[in-house]
């Protein structure tokens, strides 16, 4: 590798670590030495192309440029000050820094300028809300939007490795006529089932985790922190891939051919929109690809000022690997990789 900056992957070994090592590769970032870290589990396991797994420590973590993260809340809330602190600037997937102050929440394609006021951690929202925003920014330009109701249909591949083993598990028991194991991911069957709980509720909470996110990190991201959002997060038995139905109310009168032809137009969307010929997203297609895509654009009859769209994209690519790349792109080309310190502590 001939580039100028030594990159730290930590939680190289998961679904989102695998894949940001793949694009980072993929993508030519200009690296000249990319570092996998993970638990202690997997030190010393030989990555494709002969990356070995480092753990973390204060020694190992010295003398990094860049630090992706996806290794989970907890590790990043302890190691992504310490990354910061030696000189890394880090950019996280988990939703341990998203709603600080004085942490960034970015999507390349939609608030790329708030990565200026970066203080060593910048963050990549959750999944469901990424790829809305990719879809909502260029309606929000051109029309204000003042209403959201959503309800999302997200793949078990959001929830972690484990989780689709288990989908495929239930499946196949149940094909054979066989008892299934006690559910470990979900409080219930996933395999044939939709379960309106993606997430978890805290104590006495009539609304997900994954809810709130949806609600709050929309708000930041969009700038509007009175943004009026209706969120409902379903898990279904899909592999990967998260499909969103989007109630989206305007200020400003916006047509459904208006809004086809602003997002058509849009960076990072593909639309996808020919109900007639059974032409709309697709999970399984948007599966392995980065583009967000939409479909089913329409005006709701139910209000003037109101579309109904429908909203794909894969989760693990543009809803977190594929964003948190474009992100170390834009610090690169702006000129942004530079220590800060750390935020303060939470
Ligand atoms: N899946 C999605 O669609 C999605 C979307 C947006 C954001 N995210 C976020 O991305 C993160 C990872 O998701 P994933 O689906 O890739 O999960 P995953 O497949 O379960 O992978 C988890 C990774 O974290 C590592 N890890 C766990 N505990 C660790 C520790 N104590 N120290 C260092 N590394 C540790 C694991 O290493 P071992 O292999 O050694 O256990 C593994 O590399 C989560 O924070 C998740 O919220 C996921």
């Amino acid at each position: 590798m001939d580039g100028k900056y030594r990159v730290a992957v930590v939680g190289a070994t998961g679904q989102v670590g695998t894949l940001m090592l793949q694009l980072l590769r993929e993508r030519e970032f200009p690296a000249r030495e990319i570092v996998p870290f993970a638990s202690e589990r997997s030190v010393g396991r030989e990555l494709d192309g002969g990356l070995v797994v480092q753990g973390l420590s204060d020694d190992a973590i010295q003398g990094y440029d860049l630090a992706l993260f996806s290794a989970g809340g907890s590790t990043s809330g302890e190691w992504a000050p310490r990354f910061a602190q030696a000189g890394a600037v880090v950019i996280d997937n988990s939703s341990r820094w998203r709603m600080q102050d004085d942490v960034p929440l970015v999507v390349a394609e939609v608030n790329p300028d708030a990565l200026a006021d970066h203080h060593g951690i910048i963050a990549n929202p959750n999944c469901s809300t990424m790829q809305m925003v990719v879809a909502l920014k260029p309606l929000h330009d051109a029309a204000g939007i003042e209403r959201l109701v959503i309800s999302t249909y997200q793949a078990v591949s959001g929830t972690g490795k484990a989780a689709v083993d288990e989908l495929l598990d239930q499946s196949h028991a149940l094909l054979h006529q066989r008892e299934i194991e006690p559910p470990g991911a979900y409080a219930h069957q996933i395999a044939f089932n939709a379960l309106p709980h993606a997430g978890s509720f805290g104590p006495g909470e009539d609304h997900t985790d994954e809810e709130r996110k949806l609600i709050n990190e929309t708000r930041k991201i969009l700038g509007d922190p009175a943004l009026a959002i209706s969120a409902t997060c379903v898990r279904v038995p899909v592999v990967n891939g998260h499909s969103e139905a989007v109630n989206v109310q305007t200020r400003d009168d916006l047509s459904p051919e208006r809004a086809r032809e602003l997002l058509a137009a849009a960076p990072g969307v593909t639309v996808l929109d020919d109900p007639g010929a059974a032409l709309y997203p697709l999970a399984i297609d948007a599966s392995g690809k980065d583009d967000v895509f939409v479909g089913r654009i329409r005006r709701d009859p139910g209000h003037e000022r109101a579309l109904d769209l429908w909203i794909v994209a894969d989760n693990l690519r543009k809803g977190a690997a594929t964003n948190a790349v474009q992100l170390a792109e834009l610090l690169h080309e702006r000129g942004l990789v530079h220590a800060q310190g750390a935020p303060a502590a939470a």
